[in-house]
């Protein structure tokens, strides 16, 4: 595979879709104490970029996955420190995709860890490989059936730092 050529999302874009993504999330938590469960580690750029814009009360827990472990099942590799126990849950996610990781995290969550509430920032969304379906509150773009990366998403670990989304095609 090789990286495209073209650009789906010019940082401009994005830090635009960002900012529009805050305001109403900052407007929906209003006076509330809110807690951003980022996925690791595609989610790091949007965290770091959407967290600076929301005033108020916010606290960060971390959450690292492993995607379809046999194509069916996801698996939760870390979790850091911090109660989510009736706590006001937004997690941040890169991209849903088939929407088994997201729905494996959030019955996880519902179960084990008894927030509040629970919603879902994803900074992109594939519609089209959806298998599982998963609520997503908070969408930056939803993007064509094509394997994208840059700002936090890589394509074998590759590719994470670039600012603006792309995609990489066969050779
Ligand atoms: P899902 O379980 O299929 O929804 O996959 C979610 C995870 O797979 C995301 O959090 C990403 O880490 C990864 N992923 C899915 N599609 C893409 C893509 O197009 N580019 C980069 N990573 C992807």
């Amino acid at each position: 595979m090789k990286l495209a050529s073209g650009i789906l999302y010019t940082e401009r874009q994005i830090s635009q879709r960002v900012g529009e993504m805050a305001g109403q999330i900052a407007r929906d938590y209003a006076g509330k104490t809110l807690v951003l469960c980022a996925v690791l580690k595609g989610s790091i750029p949007f965290l770091a970029d959407l967290m600076r814009l929301l005033p108020g009360d916010v606290r960060l827990a971390l959450i690292e996955m492993k995607s379809q472990v046999d194509g069916k099942h996801a698996k939760i590799l870390f979790t850091s420190s911090l109660d989510l126990a009736g706590q006001h849950v937004l997690v941040v996610e890169d991209i849903v995709d088939t929407g088994i990781t997201l729905d494996y995290l959030l019955k996880h969550l519902e179960v084990e860890r008894a927030p509040a509430s629970i919603r879902v920032a994803a900074f992109l969304d594939k519609p089209s490989a959806r298998k599982l379906d998963v609520p997503v509150h908070y969408r930056g773009f939803s993007v064509p059936d094509k394997f994208v990366v840059g700002y936090g998403l890589d394509w074998q670990e590759r590719y994470r730092n670039l600012p603006y989304i792309t995609w990489v095609e066969p050779e």
